[in-house]
């Protein structure tokens, strides 16, 4: 089976699990379950919980201890996007080829989405480190420390508070690092944790999804001035309607190619260094670089 197909595959395999974790839509909170499995099942890559996955299975993990980590960390994600899209950040109408949450469900509807998002994959965490014990604890800390207050909300507060403010490359990678990296750090470092992967390997993880991060980050923003809004699924030329300094901005496409394939290739690097291996997730990690969406 060739790349395409595997990832397909796999992405497919994602939103089956996902489903498993869908709140019901009943009770007198119907409309913000509705709203919550809209944002989630409208589409994404699903590229952090197969990582997630991945890397698990990686270090030798097997059954399903992954699931709930999977599937909390996508939830973790979505909330990300529904938050970003709001009028008081982004200002987004379109995000996975569907209206944004709060252009669907009303503002105010959105903002508890996102918060019941959050909170959902907490629980859904919680109650597998109540019966799976220490590495589903380890994991879960992992995953609250990077998309927390030093991690993806960090980058998107100093991302928010520096726009139209003219930015050096360092404050962006302080950004990028942040906002975007932190949770795709989470996805290699929980699925390792999971499998029992002891500190040296995830520090090693945490450098390799820093590369994947930054490279991930700036390919996105050239896909928002050279994408394909059908392929994108969200509207192109946001981060100039947002006055967003980019690397686009601060050093051009071609430049900014050149150090979206420079990281991504670092990324890789590492990964090789580690005594496992897994083609599927290196081939992805190298996909990222590439895609057009
Ligand atoms: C978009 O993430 C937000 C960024 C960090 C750039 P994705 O490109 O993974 O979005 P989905 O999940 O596939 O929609
Ligand atoms: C946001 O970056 C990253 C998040 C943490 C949500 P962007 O604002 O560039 O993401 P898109 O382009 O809206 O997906
Ligand atoms: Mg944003
Ligand atoms: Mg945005
Ligand atoms: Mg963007």
């Amino acid at each position: 089976m060739d790349f395409n197909e595997q990832r397909k595959q796999k992405t497919e395999e994602m939103n089956r699990i996902l489903c498993k974790y869908f709140p019901e839509e009943t009770g007198e909170e119907r409309l913000l379950c509705e709203a919550m499995n809209y944002s989630v099942s409208v589409g994404g890559k699903r590229i952090r919980p197969i990582i997630l996955t991945e890397t698990f299975r990686m270090f030798g993990g097997e059954g399903s201890l992954s699931e709930p980590f999977a599937a909390a960390l996508e939830l973790i994600h979505t909330y990300s996007l529904v938050h970003d899209d709001l009028p008081a950040m982004d200002n987004d109408r379109y995000r996975r080829g569907q209206l944004t949450t709060h252009a669907k469900f009303g503002e105010a509807i959105g903002i508890l989405a996102g918060d019941a998002l959050l909170n959902y994959a907490f629980e859904i965490m919680s109650d597998a480190v109540c019966t799976q014990g220490e590495r589903a604890a380890k994991a879960m800390k992992i995953i609250a420390a990077k998309a927390g207050v030093r991690g993806m909300i960090a980058g998107q507060t100093v991302d928010l508070v520096l726009t139209g403010k003219p930015l050096s490359a360092e404050l962006l990678d302080y950004i990028n690092e942040r906002k975007t990296s932190a949770l795709l750090c989470a996805a290699l470092m929980a699925g390792a944790a999971l499998a029992g992967a002891d500190e040296e390997r995830l520090r090693v993880l945490e450098q390799a999804g820093t590369y994947v991060g930054l490279a991930f980050q700036i390919k996105d923003d050239i896909l928002d001035v050279t994408g394909d809004e059908k392929k994108l699924g969200k509207p192109l030329h946001s981060d100039e309607k947002n006055e967003k300094k980019t690397y686009v901005a601060l050093i051009g496409i071609e430049k900014a190619e050149q150090k979206v394939q420079q990281y991504s290739e670092q990324a890789v690097e590492l990964l090789d260094t580690l005594p496992y291996k897994n083609p599927f997730l290196r081939e992805l990690l190298l996909y990222l670089a590439r895609r057009e969406y």
